[in-house]
Parts: structure tokens; sequence; C-alpha cells
């Protein structure tokens, strides 16, 4: 297997950092990487390594920095072009713009050009691994797919389920929906061992109980398979959900009592959980999507992170597009720092690298494969140049630490910086070749 020398800071964060001051130890630095195929094959010093492999190709990214590829643990497919639309919080952004939106998808001509754009922002903001709602339309899942599956990303996708509050155009009924899934599980789950397929309830109040129940079946018959869904994101939905589902404890007993939740099932959001159900997401390992951008621009609450991660929930990061702002990671990131500091509490730069990389793949159960640069895991990586945003250069010509500049990256990056990006050590995204960035 030919080998490649990448050249380049080095940055990742291979384990989860302890809070506070002590997490900057946890930032890890290398000069250096070197890919075999697919795999990461050893790191370290550049010196050392060009003695180690003489043989190997070199790519010399000229002081750029190597940085695992992000991982957006939840975004909306038909969501893309509905960034920025005004509305006065969740449920009157949903009607008013989300579902008419939504509706389109059924047209292939339209989730197909949708469907490129979208990869194509993933990949132009380093993001390798993905958690996707597609619209409740199996076309719109198919096609997402197909071109995740052309572009070589790693994705896990859904299309979403819904059968009532919703319009025409957007309901199915449950056997429709068992079905469109079944054949969406033949066809991807598992597929070029990078795409898998998400049972997506689209939240409680979209669901009846007979579908809910369709997709615990399903959830049931087909282990493997992710179910992603939203949870306790706004007051007003948790009150619905209460007189939708009287019998139920609380809002997660509904998910619960259908088998929805678990180690493979991702809730965005979370924001206003009650102290028992905390302690059951935690039993159960089920997975939590923080969404900073989207609950700041819905007003939809401050998350709970420090309550929920000293209880041992595991936690990533997504943009939640288009309730979320932006697809950069650095966005996210940026304001996931935000969201705490108006709690009084503070994430430290490396533990927002942790979540959007290392953090985030182990929330989409592929922490061993993917999320960090140590040797034996897969190299998706991305090659970030710092020159290309002028405040960000004047700051590392500072010479500041590399935590210092980590921080001054996550506040002012975003996707200017991307110069290459790589899934299983093979470029998929180079801004030049897509003619140019968006
Ligand atoms: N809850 C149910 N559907 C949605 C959605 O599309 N976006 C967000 N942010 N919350 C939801
Ligand atoms: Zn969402």
């Amino acid at each position: 297997m030919p080998l490649t020398l990448h050249i380049g800071e080095v940055w990742h964060v291979p384990s989860r950092p302890d809070p506070g001051p002590a997490a900057a130890d946890f930032l890890e630095t290398a000069s250096a990487l070197v890919v075999s195929g697919d795999t990461i094959v050893d790191l370290g010093d550049v010196t050392t390594l060009q003695a180690r492999y003489p043989d190997a190709a070199v790519m010399d990214h000229q002081g750029a920095l190597i940085l695992p590829g992000f991982v957006d643990t939840h975004l909306h497919f038909p969501q893309i072009d509905l960034i920025g639309s005004y509305a006065e919080g969740l449920l009157s952004w949903l009607s008013t713009y989300t579902y008419p939106r939504e509706a389109s998808y059924a047209q292939a001509d339209i989730a197909k050009t949708a469907a490129t754009r979208f990869v194509t922002e993933l990949l132009a903001n380093g993001v390798t691994l993905s958690a996707v709602f597609a619209s409740s339309h199996e076309i719109s899942a198919d096609t997402l797919f197909a071109e995740a599956d052309r572009r070589g990303i790693r994705s896990i996708i859904g299309k979403v389920s819904m059968n009532r509050n919703a319009p025409a155009a957007l309901t199915q009924n449950v056997a429709e929906d068992v079905a469109a899934n079944e054949r969406l599980i033949a066809r991807w789950h598992g597929r070029s061992k990078r795409l898998w397929v998400a049972l997506t309830p689209r939240f409680a109040l979209s669901c009846s109980e007979p579908m809910l129940a369709a997709l615990g079946d399903l959830k049931w018959r087909h282990p493997t398979v992710y179910v992603q869904t939203h949870h306790a994101e706004t007051h007003e939905e948790i009150a619905a959900v209460r007189s939708l589902f009287p019998q139920d404890q609380d809002y997660l007993a509904v998910y619960e009592r259908f088998g929805l939740i678990g180690p493979r099932t991702i809730l965005a959001h979370v924001i206003h959980p009650t102290p028992e159900e905390i302690a059951r997401i935690v039993a159960t390992q089920t997975k939590i999507a923080h969404c900073p951008t989207s609950n700041l621009f819905l007003g939809s609450g401050l998350f709970p992170m420090r309550q929920l991660s000293s209880a041992g929930a595991a936690i990533g990061l997504a943009s939640d597009v288009g309730g979320g702002t932006s697809f950069s990671m650095f966005q996210t990131m940026n304001e996931a720092y935000k969201v705490q500091a108006l709690r009084g509490e503070f994430i430290s730069p490396t533990e927002l690298l942790y979540l959007a990389t290392q953090g985030g793949a182990d929330v989409l159960g592929l922490g061993d494969q993917v999320g960090s640069l140590i040797p034996g895991k897969r190299a998706d990586f991305q090659i970030l140049d710092w020159r290309q945003q002028r405040l960000l250069a004047a700051r590392f010509d500072q010479g500041a630490t590399a935590v210092e500049r980590l921080f001054a990256t996550i506040m002012l990056g975003d996707d200017r910086l991307t110069r290459l990006v790589y899934v299983n050590g093979r470029e998929v995204y180079s801004p030049t070749k897509e003619g140019g960035q968006s």
C-alpha cells in the first residue's frame, strides 16, 4: 500500500478532557501524519517520520493545520435554504417556513440539486461524518444517500416519519412509512461501510402511537439501525407532548414506551430535561446532539451541558441547519462556548474541539474508527489554512500557544479556511476543484 506523509501542524483531542484549565493538556499536537490507504499508520515529528518512511510520497501543507474531520451530529437536508427565516419560536417556525419547504422535496429534481449543494456545504466546512434528517419523502433520503455515496462521505441519514400535526404533503400512513424505511434499510444500511439508516420520528408531536409503535418494531427487527429525533427543545413543545401523551410520566417516556431509546438513539436539543429524564438518558446510553446556533436563533433555551456531562451523558455538537444558522463547526463551537458562558459555565478550547470531533464520533457510534488522528483510525482529516482569514492570520503571526491559537480559530474560523478534506485517505473536497467556495 503506498504511503503518504502529510506535513502540517496537527491538532486533535483523542480522549475526553477534564473540565476546566486541566483540559489544555488533552490537546495533542504533531508536525506530520502518515497515511496508508484508508488508515492513519503513524503520527509524530516530521523529521522522525521522514526518516522512518523514506519512500512515502510527501504532501507538504506548508504550515497549515491538520485536524480530524468535523462531526455534525444533527442537521436537516431540506432546510439548507431555510437558514435565516424569521420566526418567533420553534413551532411557528416549523409551520410557517419549514413544512412548506420540506414538502417540495417530494420532487426528485429539487432533491437532486439540493443534495449536491448540501454535500458540498458539509465538505466545505470540513464535516466528514454527519447525522441527517431528510424530508418525509423516501426520494429525498434516497437521493441524499446516493450523493453521499458518490462523494465519499460518512453519513447517517433518515427519512422523517410523521403522520399528524403537519400538512398532508408531509404525512404518510404507517404502512407506507414502514415500507419506505424497509426499502431504505435494504438499499443503504451499511453501504460502502460509510452510510447507515436512522429511523427518524420527527418528534413525538408529529407521530401517532401506532406510528411510534411501528418504528419501535422496525428498530427491534433491525437492531443496528440508528434512531434520531428531537427532545425537550422548548417549553411549548414539552407542554404539547404532555397533553398528547397524558399517560406517560414525561416526554422521554413516550420514546421509551415504544422501544426508541438506547445507545444508538440520538436526541437533538435536550435543553429542558427533568432530573429523572437525565438519569434515564445516562442509564440507557442514549446520545445527545447539542445545537447551540439553533437554540439561540429560535430562543429555545440554554443547554445544561455541565449538568448532563457530569451525570455521564455523551454529547456531540450539531449545526441543526436550518434552525441553526451555519454549517460551520467553528461557528457551532463558538456559540456552544457562549451558551455555557451565559450559564456562568465555561468550555475550554480543547473540550470544544473534542466535542466537534471525537465526542461527536462517539455519539454516532463510530468513535473507534474516526474522531481523532491516532494510528489505526480511518484517515478522515482536513487541511485548514489560517492565512485565509485576516484577523486569524494576525493572531497566528503573534506567536501564541497552540491552545490560544485553537481558541482564536474557533472564534474566527469559517469555511474560508478549508483547503482540503480527506475521507478514508482519499481527497473528497478542495475549494478550487469545486469552482470556488460558497
Ligand atoms: N422539532 C421538530 N422538528 C424540528 C426541526 O425541523 N427543527 C428543530 N430545531 N426542531 C424541531
Ligand atoms: Zn433538528
